[in-house]
């Protein structure tokens, strides 16, 4: 190799490199602002110790929301959990409405609760989301 050539290599891989960490530092941005809690685990502990006061609803939650609503990996706004409900409360409670009766994403019509009311709906929806009234 000639010494011309040897530093247009080491120019290439000087290249190569920079748009590695380009490409790394976007990636670590991009994990960071799609990390729905600031810490995690603080955000399930909370999720999982929250019930609704109305026993009934209590009832109905624990039948359905809740399996998912508190679950890490279910990929649900985990209930209270300010970080993830903010952009969703931020479409309107009717837009909320609508998607958990006809459902979303990996969320089934009804959010697998048969006997909740429209209205039973928009409490536990205000309850997950914190904002109950
Ligand atoms: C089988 C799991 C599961 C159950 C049960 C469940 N959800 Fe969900 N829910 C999800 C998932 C997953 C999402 C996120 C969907 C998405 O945005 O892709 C979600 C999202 C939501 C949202 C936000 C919708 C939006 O438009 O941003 C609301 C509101 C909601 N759920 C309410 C409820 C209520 C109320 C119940 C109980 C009556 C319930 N969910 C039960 C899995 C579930």
């Amino acid at each position: 190799m000639t010494p011309r050539r040897a530093s247009a290599w080491v120019a290439a891989l000087g290249i190569v490199a920079a748009v590695g960490l380009v490409a790394a530092l976007g990636l670590a941005a991009a994990g960071c602002s799609s990390t729905p809690s600031s810490d995690p685990a603080a955000a399930l502990r909370r999720a999982q110790s929250m019930t609704p006061a109305d026993a009934r609803l209590a009832g109905l939650y624990a039948q359905s929301c809740k399996a998912c609503h508190t679950a890490a990996d279910s990929g649900a706004p985990l209930a209270g959990d300010a970080a993830a409900w903010g952009p969703r409360w931020a479409k309107g409670l009717p837009a909320l409405l609508t998607s958990t009766v006809g459902g979303v994403g990996g969320m089934p019509p009804g959010g697998q609760c048969f006997a909740c009311s429209a209205a039973d709906y928009e409490t536990l929806i205000r309850f997950m989301a914190d904002h109950p009234s």
